[in-house]
């Protein structure tokens, strides 16, 4: 069946009830959970998100999108846990962030499509905000650093890894240690000149793709995080004629393609001609030229 299909979703997915093992602050009002979640930790591709809902609470009711942060092994090597990292915005993020170790949660996926492995000898990853969650899994991926996908899909695909985050003051840039710890190239920027350059992301971005210009190498640049900033990314890299993908966060429902409520405008065969997308299913990576922004 089509992954296109919402019953590809509905009769495929896993759905798992598991307790809190961590929920720890890791940034000003961002927050890391880990659960134990082993047919979504070992199947998933890097991009790809669940549907997360606190159990046996109305409150709300409707499940909220997370990209998976990371996933860990246990002794033997088998993807075990995921990690998720969120940002404490509104009733979900508040209730879970007020969630004791040990209660349950309840979540779906692996959902959406991920990123694409194409091999580029280098990967630039420009985050904003709190969308640095999808990146450490694919920088990972690039590097070799670990497999994912049920056919262990190819890793190694890029030969450097470069990693521009910002966000708008130092408190708010969360997990920065584990992009290190990953050996990514790091330029940090925030907006009040807490912490790195007092720079927007797109802007480092734009140097460095000058920079990089007569290299001869190939490079591929995704980003995730406000959607206007996702925009001067995608410009930037057109300029360039860079290859881009974005990770687009368009609020969703049932995050299984049925409600439609997650829609994006996206270009189909030429510049004029576009189409609703759901970002959930044909999401929530995008070619970023594809994009009605
Ligand atoms: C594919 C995908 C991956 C995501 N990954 C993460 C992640 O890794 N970490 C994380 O913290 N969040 C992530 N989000 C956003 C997350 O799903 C929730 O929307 C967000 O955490 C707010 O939920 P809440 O219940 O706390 O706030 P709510 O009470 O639902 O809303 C608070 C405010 O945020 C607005 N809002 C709600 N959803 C969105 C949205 N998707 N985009 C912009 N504004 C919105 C509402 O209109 C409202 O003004 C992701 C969203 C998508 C679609
Ligand atoms: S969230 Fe329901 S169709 Fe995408």
């Amino acid at each position: 069946m089509s992954k296109l299909h919402a019953d590809y979703y509905a009769d495929s997915m896993q759905q798992i009830n598991a307790p809190l093992e961590r929920n720890d602050q890791i940034g000003e009002g961002t927050f890391l959970i880990r659960v134990a979640a082993e047919p979504i930790a070992r199947t998933l591709v890097p991009g790809q998100f669940v549907m997360v809902r606190l159990a046996g609470t109305n409150a709300p009711l409707i499940g909220r999108a997370l990209a998976v942060y990371d996933v860990i092994c246990d002794d033997s090597g088998t993807p075990t846990w995921i990690d998720l990292v969120y940002l404490k915005k509104g009733t979900f993020t508040t209730a879970l962030a007020e969630s004791p170790l040990g209660a349950q949660v309840t979540l779906w996926g692996p959902l959406g499509n991920g990123f694409a492995n194409r091999v580029c000898d280098r990967l630039i990853m420009v985050s904003g905000g709190i969308g640095q969650t999808p990146m450490l899994l694919l920088g990972k991926e690039a590097m070799a650093s670990q497999d994912f996908g049920d056919d262990a899909r190819e890793n190694g695909w890029a030969s450097a890894v470069e990693f521009i985050y910002g966000a708008r003051r130092a408190s708010l840039l969360a997990g920065v240690e584990d992009f290190e710890q990953a050996g990514f190239r790091i330029t940090l920027c925030t907006d009040d000149g807490s912490k790195g350059q007092q720079r927007l992301v797109p802007d480092v971005l734009r140097e460095r793709l000058a920079e990089l210009a007569d290299s001869g190498e190939k490079i591929r640049v995704v980003t995730c995080g406000p959607e206007i900033m996702m925009e001067k990314v995608a410009e930037a890299c057109l300029a360039a004629g860079v290859d881009c993908q974005v990770s687009m966060e368009t609020p969703m429902a049932c995050g299984i393609g049925i409600c439609f409520s997650c829609v994006a405008q996206v270009r189909q065969d030429g510049p004029e001609e576009w189409d609703y997308k759901r970002t959930c299913v044909e999401g929530p990576i995008f070619d970023a030229d594809q994009i009605c922004w």
